[in-house]
This record gives C-alpha cells, sequence and structure tokens, in this order.
C-alpha cells in the first residue's frame, strides 16, 4: 500500500485546476446504461472510483475507454445486470447502477453494500422509491434482486434527503411509464449535473437543485454528442482548507464558486480572503485562522465532506470551534489520528469541541476514509516535521494527483509506493 511522506511547515504558493467532481462522473457513468449508445464524458476525473465504475460497467458487457479526461462508454451490447461484492465492498456508489439497470431492462441483482468508515450508510430509501414504482425486490445472499415488466410513475417521499437515492430513482424514472415525483428530493449541484446529463439525452425532468423533482417518463434516450461534467466543488474546498490552514496563496482555476457558498463563507469568517479574477479564484489564508463553528447540513448547507477537512484548519485555530456532524453517524475517524498529531479535540456524540493550538507535530498516521485521509494531509502540511500516511488508497479513490498538485504548490511530499507483491 502506498503511503505518504509529508515534511511541514512550507508556506502553500500557486496555482491548481480543480478536476471533475468524482460524486458527479459516478452517477453519470451509471446513466449512460439508461441508453444503448456511445456516450462521451469529459473532465472525468482519473480515480479509482471513476475506473471501478469503468469496471462495473465492462464486467455487464459494456466497453469503457479513459484517454485524456475523456471517458467513452459504449452500452450498445449491456448483456448482463449484476454488480458483484467484490466491486460493491470497494465502492458504495455501485449501488447507482440499480436505478438504471432496473429501467432498461427490467432486472437487476445488486449487491447490498455493507457498513463503512463512516456509518452503517442504508440503502433502504432506494428500495422503497423502487417498490414504489413498481419493481418487486427481494434480497437473496447479500444481493437486491429487482425485477418488474415496467416501472411506473408515482409520488415518492424520502425521509432523509438522500444524495445517491435522489440519483437512483430519477434515473429509474425516465424510462418509467407516467410521471414521478420526488419529494424531499436531494439537492446537490451533482444531483443537477445528472439531471442535466439526463435532459440532454431526452428525459423530461423539472426541479432538479430544488427539493421537488418531477419526471415524466420516456420511451428511449440518446446521449449528446458529448457532455462535460462539473468542476469538483469538495476538491475545490479542501485547497481552500489548505490554503487557511498553511498560510497559503492559491490560484484555484476552474472551480464554481457558486456552489461553495456555506464552505466560502464559513473559510471568510475564518479569517481567509478570496479574490475573483478571470484567471481563478485566488484563496489567502490567514497568519492564524480564527476558531469557528459549524454543522454539516445537506447541501446547500455546510458539507459534510468538508468537515474533516476544515478541522484540521481548525486545529490550528485562534480559539474553540464546535463542529457538529449531522449527516454521518461516525464521521469523526479522523480525530483519534490529529489528536496524534497533537490537536486538542474532544467528541461528544455528534460534536466535535477543537481548541486551537499554537502547532501541529508530525506523526506516523493511519488515512481511515477519504475526506479523513485529506485533513490528515493538510495537518502534516502545516506540522512541524514529517508525517508519514499510511493506507492512501482512500486518498486515491476521491483526489486526482493530490500529491503532485501539492508538489506544483511548493509543498515537501512524496509517494514512497509500496513493493509488488
Ligand atoms: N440514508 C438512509 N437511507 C438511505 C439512504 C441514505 O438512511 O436509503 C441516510 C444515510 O445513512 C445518511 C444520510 O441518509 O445518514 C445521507 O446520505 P446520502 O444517501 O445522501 O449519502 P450517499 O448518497 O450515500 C453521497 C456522496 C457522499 C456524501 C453524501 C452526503 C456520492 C457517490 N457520495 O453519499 O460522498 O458524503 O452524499 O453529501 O455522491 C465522499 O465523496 O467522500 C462521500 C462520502
Amino acid at each position: 500500500m502506498d503511503k505518504l511522506q509529508i515534511l511541514g511547515g512550507n508556506q502553500l504558493k500557486g496555482e491548481v485546476t480543480i478536476s471533475g467532481a468524482k460524486n458527479a462522473a459516478l452517477p453519470i457513468m451509471a446513466a449512460t446504461l439508461l441508453a444503448p449508445s456511445i456516450h462521451v464524458l469529459k473532465r472525468i476525473p482519473k480515480l479509482r472510483d471513476v475506473f471501478t465504475m469503468g469496471e462495473l460497467i465492462k464486467r455487464m458487457g459494456g466497453k469503457v475507454e479513459f484517454e485524456a479526461g475523456i471517458c467513452k462508454i459504449d452500452t450498445s451490447n449491456v448483456d448482463k445486470f449484476e454488480a458483484s461484492y467484490d466491486l460493491v465492498k470497494t465502492m458504495r456508489a455501485s449501488v447507482l447502477v440499480l436505478g438504471p439497470l432496473v429501467a432498461r431492462f427490467g432486472q437487476a441483482k445488486v449487491s447490498l453494500p455493507g457498513g463503512c468508515a463512516i456509518g452503517a450508510r442504508p440503502v433502504n430509501l432506494h428500495i422503497l422509491g423502487l417498490e414504489k414504482m413498481g419493481a418487486k425486490i427481494f434480497l437473496e445472499e447479500g444481493y437486491i434482486i429487482a425485477k418488474t415488466s415496467q416501472l411506473k410513475g408515482t409520488k415518492i417521499y424520502f425521509d432523509i434527503p438522500t444524495v445517491t437515492g435522489t440519483e437512483n430513482l430519477m434515473m429509474a424514472a425516465t424510462l418509467a411509464k407516467g410521471t414521478t415525483i420526488i419529494e424531499n428530493a436531494a439537492k446537490e449541484p451533482e444531483v443537477v449535473d445528472l439531471a442535466n446529463y439526463l435532459i440532454s439525452m431526452g428525459a423530461k425532468i423539472k426541479g432538479a437543485g430544488t427539493s421537488i423533482i418531477e419526471i415524466e417518463g420516456v420511451k428511449n434516450l440518446k446521449p449528446p454528442s458529448e457532455y462535460e461534467i462539473i468542476a469538483d466543488r469538495i476538491e475545490a474546498g479542501t485547497f481552500m482548507a489548505i490554503a487557511g490552514a498553511s498560510g497559503g496563496d492559491i490560484l484555484l482555476k476552474g472551480c464554481d464558486t457558486a456552489f461553495l457558498d456555506a464552505v466560502i463563507l464559513k473559510m471568510k469568517d475564518a479569517g481567509v480572503v478570496f479574490k475573483n479574477s478571470k484567471e481563478g479564484l485566488r484563496v489567502i489564508g490567514p497568519k492564524k485562522p480564527y476558531a469557528i463553528d459549524i454543522k454539516t447540513m445537506p447541501y446547500p448547507g455546510f458539507p459534510t465532506d468538508m468537515q474533516a477537512q476544515f478541522m484540521s484548519m481548525m486545529a490550528v485555530a485562534n480559539g474553540t470551534s464546535v463542529i457538529k456532524e449531522t449527516i454521518f453517524e461516525n464521521r469523526f475517524m479522523h480525530v483519534a489520528e490529529l489528536r496524534r498529531m497533537g490537536a486538542h479535540i474532544t467528541v461528544e456524540g455528534n460534536t466535535a469541541t477543537v481548541r486551537g493550538v499554537k502547532k501541529l507535530k508530525g506523526a506516523p498516521v493511519m488515512a481511515t476514509d477519504l475526506r479523513a485521509s485529506a485533513s490528515l494531509v493538510i495537518a502534516a502540511l502545516i506540522a512541524e516535521g514529517e508525517t508519514i500516511i499510511d493506507r492512501i488508497y482512500h486518498l486515491d479513490r476521491g483526489y486526482e494527483e493530490l500529491d503532485k498538485k501539492l508538489l506544483s504548490l511548493g509543498a515537501k511530499i512524496n509517494r514512497i509506493k509500496s513493493k509488488p507483491q
């Protein structure tokens, strides 16, 4: 397993180009299963999760090619409708193939994702929604087995606004008979990007980005000649936290600031300065951030996917910050590792209290999930001395070439490749 070796203390300066959004790329790749044709997707990030989604589609009989940020997927000959446990266990977002498969082929067999480092994360709302649309669903030997002769439009209300649940049912509804209404839908920009791709294929969708989405089913879909996915708002937010924590000066190119309101406002309160220009968004970190409280919420609230990175910044802030995690029940795995680096953090239930310290100190630490890994990278960049971060395959799941981008900003970072077995 690769490790990262980071010598902290450098002020990071320069520019970085934000990659395509992982959480938009994954559902849009799954959506290609809805239309038997060649799909050309631009700005697809080179990430482990993206390759896993490609592998899933290949095993179903699709052809998938990646070249220079473009992913070409041919779903004309898909003739297997299964997502097996060995792939689903490495990426929960594999469940996104469920809706498209049932909608186009009337059948699917998808492994139930288990729990994961950040919580139990059930998919009951995905299943209930498909059942309401007329699919018969059985759970057998750890697999969700879904069958239907034709999905039917219906009204669905989510108890919790689930992102991939909204995406799964929105995709399923595009080919259903009649109109589907999803109430209390997730409003994340990635849901809107998926809706835009579906609309460009001929789907009839209204209200994506609001809490009520209406989808009128059509007979078939046909992809546009190409489609470019949105930039990754969480990668952009992570670089903001890097600048904010290290007193850096980083120009972010290609990111859409409209999707980052909550993060930018909180960063400003913490003393980070933003300058928008033709070239991009310049982010200038303060000498020492102010302590700011945050509470994670569904979009447009402060994203849970930025909580860990913000915590690293708060670990060296002036004062005490209270961080409340309301989306996932176990998303404080980074706390124990940050403490090993000298952070002063206590956790009670879903609330972490972070008392800013003068300096963090380098230490050997272990990455536990994607965003926790990013928070350890930030901590390592500002710590005194050397940090070795183990198990960085988590990082490679969701950040495109983070070590290379950091190197170009002046970080002292080195990837220690694991020896081939
Ligand atoms: N939930 C249920 N039942 C369901 C579905 C969700 O109880 O059927 C609960 C979850 O347990 C959680 C809450 O609803 O407490 C919200 O979860 P959601 O379903 O919205 O999460 P997700 O769709 O599985 C996506 C992102 C996550 C991101 C969350 C929240 C993708 C591929 N994943 O997950 O991204 O944290 O939304 O914004 O879009 C990441 O990129 O690091 C990541 C974990």
